[in-house]
């Protein structure tokens, strides 16, 4: 084996795609899926790879130390794509320090042991896999460039960016080979129904309220995930170390606009007669601190390393709600249990 890449967060929704991808496009590599399996992470989404030679699942938590030593060893970890994370800002809101823990706390373990377990720096690369959301809200227009200095409002960004500070720290510090990624919203198959596209496919499909926050202006970049995913791949492969590089979809929509979009999409797809589902479109209270507005310049990404999306957002919604409609399966075990008991309560 050439490399043995251990990638963390495996199991959760952008991580299984990354996985996937490396798992089926070489073969000459290791690749060790670190997750501890929290409500984000699950199994089925790797239900393709899980059988390959080249493939390896460790059900670990970041915060423990002596298990993370013990997965370098055993697997003699090359290189690290680090995406484990609590990932959902309204989450954070309720619980800001699991956010520390797992973001913070979680993200420097694992650079501790790599640090330690690694002899030669130069030999490794500790690649962080983080958003945009460290730079704040763009209220007065521009985009989100690799420049743009951090300001992030929530406690989701505020302990992202701090992981982001730590990396860069071990990078000038210790002289560890890092590389960092910010990535606009993703969205597509094997997305938790508690993001913002998987909700209204879940409850557009069973007939139930679709929840807009304030007055639904609020503005996200969405990118495919499996684009985020070759843009991964690229930075890992040919990107320059110790650099930042913003990975956005050019596609800038208002909360209200996907929406409206998914309702029309559902209604032909489902046989309903049109405009059937947006009577389903109930505005609650909003966000606390809500971010008006993300917009990413991917141009660094696309000038120096040739990525850009492959995939037209129409497309890609399309694709998501046919992935959801005929994974129902899937849909189900993650919306029993817990989920009901989280929904009941964040939309009460
Ligand atoms: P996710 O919530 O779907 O998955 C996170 C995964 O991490 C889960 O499998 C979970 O079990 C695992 N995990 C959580 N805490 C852990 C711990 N303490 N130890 C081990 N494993 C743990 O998240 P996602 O949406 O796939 O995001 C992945 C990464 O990409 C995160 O770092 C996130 O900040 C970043 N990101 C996400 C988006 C997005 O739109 N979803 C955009 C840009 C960047
Ligand atoms: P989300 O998918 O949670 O991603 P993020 O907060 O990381 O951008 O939310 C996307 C947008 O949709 C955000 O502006 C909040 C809004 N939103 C709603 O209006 N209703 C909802 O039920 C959720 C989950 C999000």
């Amino acid at each position: 084996m050439s490399k043995s890449i251990l990638i963390t967060g495996g199991a959760g929704f952008i991580g299984s795609h990354v996985v996937q991808l490396f798992v089926e496009k070489y073969l000459d590599y290791k690749i060790i899926n670190l997750d501890c399996l929290t409500y984000a992470g699950n199994l089925e989404n790797l239900k393709e790879v899980e059988n390959a030679s080249n493939y390896i699942f460790e059900k670990v938590n970041l915060l423990d130390v002596d298990e993370l030593r013990r997965v370098f060893e055993v697997h003699q970890v090359t290189d690290v794509i680090h995406l484990a994370a609590e990932s959902h800002v309204d989450r954070s809101i309720s619980d800001p320090l699991a956010f520390v823990n797992t973001n913070v706390i979680g993200t420097v373990n694992l650079l501790n042991v790599a640090k330690t377990y690694w002899r030669d720096l130069q030999d490794h690369l500790f690649y962080h896999v983080s958003t945009d959301e460290v730079y704040g809200s763009l209220d007065h227009g521009g985009f989100f460039t690799e420049t743009t200095p951090y300001d992030p409002q929530s406690p989701y960004s505020a302990s992202k960016a701090a992981s982001d500070h730590f990396v860069r720290a071990y990078s000038n510090t210790y002289g560890m080979k890092t590389v960092i990624t910010n990535c606009s919203n993703n969205y597509g198959p094997n997305q938790f129904p508690e993001k913002l596209i998987p909700l209204c496919i879940h409850n557009i499909k069973n007939n139930r309220p679709l929840p807009v926050y304030g007055k639904g202006e609020n503005i996200r970049d969405w990118l495919f995930v499996v684009d985020h995913a070759r843009a991964i791949d690229m930075v890992f492969h040919k990107g320059k170390v110790g650099e930042t590089y913003n990975v956005g979809g050019f596609n800038e929509w208002k909360n209200i606009d996907i929406v409206k979009l998914l309702c029309q999409k559902m209604d032909e797809k489902l046989g309903r007669e049109t405009g059937s589902s947006e009577k389903l479109i109930t505005y609650v209270t909003d966000r606390a601190g809500h971010d008006m507005r993300y917009a990413i310049d991917a141009s660094k990404i696309q000038n120096e390393l040739g990525w850009e999306p492959s995939l037209q957002f129409e497309e890609g919604i399309s694709k998501t709600i046919d992935w959801y409609l005929d994974n129902e399966d899937w849909l189900n075990s993650v919306t029993s249990g817990d989920y009901q008991k989280y929904y009941q309560e964040r939309y009460k």
